[in-house]
């Protein structure tokens, strides 16, 4: 039996911060409101001219270099992205490969808002445990400053820019196993978060936050019930609890009803807002990086967005 293994994890921002006082310096808000009710400090915003796909190649060379896997093996590539860097085509997976210089692999891009690189992690899996594929480049990557509406007041405080990349293997080692990955989706709520696009002549983001956010809180705490207790998980098999990073006031009520420790629970929205697909790969980079995730480790993602899709995964980290 082939499994697919977690096997390393990179990110990237962009050098330019946005604080809230930019926002208070150009519409009626403040830094007490911002902070209140989304627990947001800071995002980070893309240069001018730096597309969706730079990113996500630097932290797709992130992740391979930390893979140590040398990128001719790399034999699918999927980008979640809603901001990519054309609107229909090429896909930014393909852009991505061809600047990596991967130019005879198949690449494609999922878009599932915010839980995009959760559903890329499950075709990975399944590519990878059917035997089609050995080595998946899985990216989340995103430029929401090229699509939020910044006269919004209601929303355009809420986005970043930034990128995730992860490299999923196969092995045979069932103990470095992905344990599962559980994705939906349900069109009914299409309109609580939506770009309108190119018949209706804006690409900006426009949201029902109020309904969101009931919907996002009770999603996101059922979905991890479901997959733990379909898998026989409690609370303290769990090393990391690593959301969706959409706001504070979500996660706290999340992680509260789920009752996960403070030391499990994973916090990057202050200083990055929401990167919707990116979120969940630049928190897990986070981790890695500053030492609270370490191979062997247990993580359970949770992720909620536009669509609406919602997706949960359970992940032994293979990454040394
Ligand atoms: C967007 C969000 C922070 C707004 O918070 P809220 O408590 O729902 O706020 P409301 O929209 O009800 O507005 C409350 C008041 O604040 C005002 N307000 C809205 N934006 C404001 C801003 N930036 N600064 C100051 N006041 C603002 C509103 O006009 C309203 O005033 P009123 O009571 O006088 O009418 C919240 O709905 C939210 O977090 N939703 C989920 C968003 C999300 O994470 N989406 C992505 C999911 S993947």
């Amino acid at each position: 039996m082939v499994y697919a293994s977690f096997r390393s994890i990179g990110a990237y921002v962009p050098s330019q911060i946005r604080d809230n006082e930019w926002f208070i310096q150009r519409m009626d808000t403040s830094d007490e409101w911002i902070t209140k009710r989304t627990g947001i400090k800071q995002r980070r915003i893309a240069a001018e001219g730096e597309m969706c796909s730079d990113m996500g190649v630097e932290a797709a060379k992130l992740a391979m270099s930390r893979a140590k896997i040398n990128p001719k093996d790399i034999d699918l590539i999927v980008c979640a992205t809603i901001s990519p860097d054309f609107l229909c085509m090429p896909s930014t997976a393909c852009i991505i490969g061809n600047k990596l210089g991967l130019n005879d692999v198949m690449a494609f891009d999922i878009s599932a808002a915010c839980t995009g690189f959760v559903y890329a992690l499950s075709v990975a899996k399944a590519f990878i445990e059917s035997g089609m594929k050995k080595n998946v480049l899985i990216i989340g990557a995103e430029k929401l400053s090229s699509i939020v509406d910044y006269s919004d007041r209601t929303t355009c405080m809420l986005f970043g820019d930034g990128a995730g990349a992860a490299i999923i293997s196969a092995t045979i080692n069932k103990d470095e196993a992905i344990v599962d990955v559980s994705c939906s989706a349900d069109g009914a709520y299409g309109d609580f978060l939506l770009t309108p696009g190119v018949e209706r002549e804006t690409h900006f983001m426009q949201m029902k936050g109020n309904e969101t956010f009931k919907v996002a809180v009770k999603t996101l705490t059922s979905d991890v019930q479901k997959i733990m207790a379909k898998n026989g998980y409690v609370n303290s098999d769990i090393d990391l609890f690593i959301p969706h990073q959409a706001n504070y006031r979500i996660i706290k009520a999340v992680g509260d009803a789920l009752e996960f420790e403070d030391s499990q629970k994973v916090l990057t929205v202050e200083k990055y807002g929401n990167t919707s697909s990116a979120s969940i790969p630049m928190a897990i980079n986070e981790c890695y990086e500053d030492g609270r995730l370490k191979k062997g480790m247990t993580i359970l993602l949770d992720a909620f967005g536009g669509g609406l899709t919602w997706g949960s995964a359970i992940v032994k980290f293979s990454g040394e």
